[in-house]
């Protein structure tokens, strides 16, 4: 169950002119509730005016491994996001010695190390969640390979340029790298220009055996994540072989659908106990239920982080988009809170399934 607990900042280092790391102290009696899978993120929170803020930013530190303690920091990247309240806060106010709220790490976007090759194309801050599956896997699987293909818009704009590449340097006959640059001259025979799915369909079968690779991550803003999937269904790559986590994604109207019911309720279960509530005109099944218990998980209420992912145990509900879940997730019966409307006049949800 995810909880909140207060947790000092130990190191803040600028990555770029538009991004930090913040690394994190975990205090000895909650390293076990902080155990991370390499992919998992966090989400922050803080009150600004009287309101809630949460944020999720993405653990670059490589995960534990599961006989070992669990960990003593976490690093996480945070991006400047345009009129973004937490990143602009995060860029220039956090200082060392300061307290942050920070929730138990969360996320499905994860790798379980095994022999093996992977890879991942990543987008801008995409490279966060990756850094951290890339790091776990070589650290804890010898029989393991990865091809990692990233793309910014130029160098001096690159998060973790530095990490990544002392990974290359520790690992240069496990780890492919990659880097494409949109906006930047590189040297002759590297490619240059966007990643679309036009030039990854050219590009991929060129890098390696696209046939053989065990899992693809894909990460980072909307259009390079769709795109990069498109290719790789094109060259035969099977959906379940597909991770994706997506950054960014511009606002959209909610879908309409059919019209809620007049009088409908939910019923919640939630780290054990359950309750039945009238849902109000309009609003998630989310907002139901944090009006009753104020613990339920969230963190973006914008269908991207899977954070508020709850078991539909029955009735049926509307979700206005989804870009967390992954299709057999949805298929098993498991939709966002945070996105869902009520279509039957009774829904019942579980989050602790
Ligand atoms: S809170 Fe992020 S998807 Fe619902």
């Amino acid at each position: 169950m995810a909880r909140f607990h207060t947790l000092p900042v130990a190191a803040v280092d600028r990555l770029t002119d538009d991004s930090v790391a913040l690394t994190l102290t975990v205090p000895p009696e909650l390293r076990e509730e902080y155990r991370h899978a390499p992919g998992q993120h966090l989400a922050l929170r803080r009150r600004v005016d009287g309101a809630e803020i949460r944020r999720t930013y993405s653990i670059c530190s490589p995960a534990p491994a599961p006989d070992a303690e669990g960990p003593r920091a976490l690093r996480v990247g945070v991006r400047l996001v345009e009129g973004g309240a937490f990143s602009a806060y995060a860029l220039k106010e956090i200082n060392v010695g300061d307290e942050l709220e920070v929730m138990t790490p969360a996320g499905r976007f994860t790798l379980d190390p095994a022999p093996g090759l992977y890879a991942a194309i990543v987008g801008g801050s995409g490279i966060t969640p990756v850094l951290s599956i890339v790091a776990t896997l070589l650290a804890r699987e010898p029989q393991a390979r990865f091809c990692l293909v990233r793309s910014d818009r130029t160098s001096a704009s690159t998060m973790f340029l530095e990490e990544v590449a002392d990974l290359k340097d520790r690992y240069p006959e496990r780890l492919q790298l990659v880097t494409v640059l949109s906006r930047e001259e590189q040297q002759a025979g590297l490619p240059s220009g966007r990643l679309d799915q036009e030039r990854l369909t050219g590009l991929l079968p060129a890098l390696l055996p696209v046939e053989r690779v065990a899992g693809w991550f894909l990460c980072g803003p909307f259009g390079l994540v769709q795109g990069a999937e498109r290719a790789l269904r094109k060259l035969g790559v099977a959906r379940t072989r597909i991770h994706e986590e997506i950054f960014h994604v511009d606002t959209v109207a909610p879908t309409a659908g059919t019209p809620a019911p007049a009088h409908s309720t939910v019923t919640a279960r939630l780290d054990g106990r359950g309750g039945s509530w009238p849902v109000q005109d309009g609003e998630s099944l989310l907002e139901t239920v944090l009006r009753n218990r104020p613990d339920a998980p969230y963190a973006c209420k914008g269908g991207v982080c899977g954070t508020c992912r709850a078991f539909l145990v029955s009735g049926e509900v509307r979700m206005d988009r989804n870009f967390a879940l992954e299709p057999e997730e949805t298929e098993e019966g498991y939709v966002l809170a945070c996105q869902s409307h009520p279509v039957t006049e009774k829904v019942e949800l579980d989050f602790d399934r």
